[in-house]
């Protein structure tokens, strides 16, 4: 099956409204956020009963609405990312910001077809937006069209980033990296949230962008959202990044083979 326009514009559709019933949710137990019991994943990674009603009220859109979407959500399962046709859901990015008040946290949904994402919507609950994108047909905020930035000197870039902090097998490899970077760039900034960091580079905030380990839900709509938007995103090597767990490197593109030469570094 080779999908045509109308049908990416109809998932992104249906990925978006899911999205959007999800960040309604969010938004609401938000105001009791005092009364959310955290569990823990492990020490340093939680999860609670809002991470997984989202998921849930998302699985519900997706079975009334395309129940040929095969789901795969961060705290719910369904299988692997790349075969078939799925949507990859992560129901609450940010979670550790979201139960501290920290407004940058979202719902992040791509809708991708044998490993290549063709739909996606991520939903910023903490500042408002709803990004999406389809493949061929543009990347847009609240329906209106975003793009990267066009800056080429590392000496004014902001740079977003994720520190390792569930795995510290990479530690060592990201100091060195951020020690590299910082001298160089006009900033480096950690705001805790992947798929809205990669929403930033996509909108021109952030000039480039890079971590180290992030999960197929944390990063799938942001990489369509980036290359719709005039950007790059690959693995630490500079090939195109695939839609699954591992390193990510994210640009403007005219920063990019810049950004990857100081990782290697
Ligand atoms: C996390 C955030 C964070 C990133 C982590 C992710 P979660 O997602 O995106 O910025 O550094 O690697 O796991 O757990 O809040 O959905
Ligand atoms: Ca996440
Ligand atoms: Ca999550």
């Amino acid at each position: 099956m080779s999908p045509t326009a109308q049908d990416r514009r109809t998932w992104s559709q249906i990925a978006a409204n899911a999205a959007t019933l999800a960040a309604g949710f969010i938004a609401k137990e938000s105001k009791t956020r005092d009364t959310i019991v955290w569990e823990e994943k492990s020490a340093t990674d939680f999860v609670s009963r809002v991470d997984i009603g989202a998921e849930e009220q998302i699985r519900r859109h997706f079975a009334t609405e395309a129940p040929d979407i095969r789901v795969v959500g961060e705290e719910l399962g369904g299988g692997g990312t790349e075969d078939g046709l799925v949507a990859i859901v992560d129901p609450l990015d940010g979670t550790t910001n979201f139960l501290h008040g920290y407004p940058q946290y979202a719902v992040s949904i791509c809708v991708a077809l044998d490993g290549v994402p063709q739909a996606a919507a991520i939903y910023d609950v903490g500042r408002g937006g709803l990004y999406k994108a389809t493949l061929g047909g543009g990347a847009f905020v609240d329906n209106q069209p975003i793009r990267v930035s066009t800056r080429s000197l590392p000496a004014r870039a902001l740079i977003g980033t994720g520190f390792p902090f569930k795995d510290q097998g990479s530690a060592a490899q990201y100091l060195k990296q951020f020690a590299t970077l910082t001298p160089q760039v006009a900033g480096l900034r950690r705001a805790g949230a992947a798929a809205l960091d990669l929403c930033d580079v996509a909108s021109g905030r952030f000039d480039g962008f890079w971590e180290l380990i992030l999960a197929p839900w944390d990063l799938a709509a942001g990489i369509l959202l980036i290359r719709e938007a005039g950007g790059r995103a690959t693995d630490l090597e500079g090939n195109d990044a695939p839609i699954r767990a591992g390193p990510i490197v994210a640009s403007n593109g005219v920063m990019h083979d810049w950004l990857l030469s100081q990782l290697a570094t």
